[in-house]
């Protein structure tokens, strides 16, 4: 482990000197504590408070994209599904969840995916979950690998959920758990806050270092030894996601592209979604508070909005690709958050309002370094009921109703 002059060297290029502020006060242990956390943090991350440094910034010119639609596959779905389902079959499609998040707008202090949205009996998230990845088992014959990231601090209780639910009926063989990195928070000054006198506050940084944290897990020897050559990355608190949906699978491959993303026809030209679409000739996705006005309300000659096919953080990725890209630098999204922390007096502070910046690589800037990317149009009402709040937009509420829908009890 480094040392307390070599952690102080680290600090000092960042300015963040203070972070040993209490340091001669500390216990051995805490010392120990302390420095650990130090020599596994990157830094970096800070660097991107300086706009220019960060690549994120800078966006390019966009143009829509086509997507393969409701109705095309309608006609065509028999076909994908076949080599979907023969993909599986032959053990080369697996599943990864992101279940990394804090889920603080939903305000359960658990793993999101344990949040029990039933009524007259327990259906958890990850029930929901397990049970769409489950029918694919069942028609296809074969387990799907299912990789779980988690953060460091939802992830002992996410694996004991899971054991104590018996992997909600799959087979664990075919279960593998990951970390995540965190990322240190810091107030608008940009000074890392501190949680305790020997640990500053972190963060999970965010969706987008799955893959990377995946390869520095080992995980990348059990992908190649099963001989996976596709990764579906689907988000945890969408109750309705299929996951390793053959019809999805085999039209990307039929299609020959290098990706795919699950989108929907947005509801309504404000909604708060990305949009999948092109960036400089590229596949790309623009964040609902990047569009312009006018790409938010152009519509083609039938009347339709041009871009309005919004992302359900629902894509399969070919491995192959994501081994090339893996060390690349990806865009960092700083956003400003609630962040717990002791003040100068050593009082431990949980604010009520946002009071400093996480820094966050998400999933959907991967799709910009695709060489290409199929859109695949699916029928909101049936896949997309995400829970992001308790209740309103997005909520609990809105969940079980799109839940009911689909006939699933409560
Ligand atoms: P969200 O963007 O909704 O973030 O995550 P969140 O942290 O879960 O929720 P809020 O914003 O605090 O309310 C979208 C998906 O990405 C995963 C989440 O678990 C969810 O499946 N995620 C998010 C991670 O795996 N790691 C992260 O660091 C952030």
């Amino acid at each position: 482990m480094i040392n307390y002059e070599k952690a102080k060297e680290i600090l000092a290029e960042y300015g963040q000197e203070h972070v040993l502020g209490c340091y001669d006060e500390l216990s051995e242990n805490e010392r120990e504590e302390l420095l650990a956390q130090i020599e596994k943090t990157d830094f970096s991350v800070l660097e991107n408070l300086i706009a220019e440094k960060n690549p994120n910034s800078k966006r390019g010119k966009f143009e829509p994209l086509g997507a393969v639609t409701v109705e095309d596959i309608a006609k065509h779905g028999q076909q994908y599904s076949e080599t979907g389902l023969d993909a599986i079959r032959a053990g080369k499609v697996a599943a990864v969840l992101l279940a990394g998040g804090q889920g603080t707008r939903l305000g359960f202090d658990k793993p999101k995916g344990m949040y029990n949205i039933g009524i007259t009996h327990e259906l958890t998230i990850f029930r929901c979950i397990m049970g769409n990845l489950m029918d694919v088992v069942k028609k296809a014959g074969a387990f799907v690998p299912l990789y779980i990231m988690t953060s460091e601090k939802n992830y002992d209780d996410t694996v004991q959920h899971f054991r104590e639910k018996n992997y909600y009926g799959y087979d664990s063989s075919f279960i593998r758990f990951f970390v995540q990195d965190m990322a240190p928070s810091v107030d608008f000054d940009g000074r890392i806050l501190m949680e305790s006198r020997s640990r500053f506050a972190t963060s999970p940084n965010g969706n987008g270092g799955w893959f990377s944290s995946m390869v520095r897990a080992g995980l990348l020897e059990d992908i190649k030894s099963r001989g996976v050559e596709w990764l579906n990355v689907f988000a945890v608190d969408n109750v309705l996601q299929k996951i390793a949906d053959p019809m999805f699978v085999g039209a990307v491959i039929d299609s020959g592209m290098q990706s795919g993303g699950k989108v929907v026809s947005k509801a309504a030209p404000d909604e708060r979604v990305g949009v999948l679409c092109l960036e400089d000739g590229m596949p790309s996705i623009v964040e609902y508070y990047e569009i312009t006005d006018e790409m938010l309300t152009r519509r083609d000659e039938q009347g339709r909005l041009v871009y309005r096919f919004g992302v359900i953080l629902n894509y399969l990725f070919g491995v192959e690709k994501l081994i090339e890209i893996c060390n690349n630098r990806m865009p960092m999204h700083i956003v400003s958050k609630k962040i717990p922390y002791m003040d100068e007096n050593g009082t431990f502070i949980k604010p009520d309002k946002p009071n400093g910046h996480k820094f966050e690589t998400l999933v959907l800037d991967m799709v910009h370094m695709q060489d290409s990317c199929l859109a695949y149009e699916v029928v909101r009402e049936k896949e997309f009921a995400p829970i992001k709040n308790p209740t309103g937009i997005d909520s609990v509420e809105s969940a079980r109703e799109l839940l009911k829908l689909n006939g699933v009890e409560l």
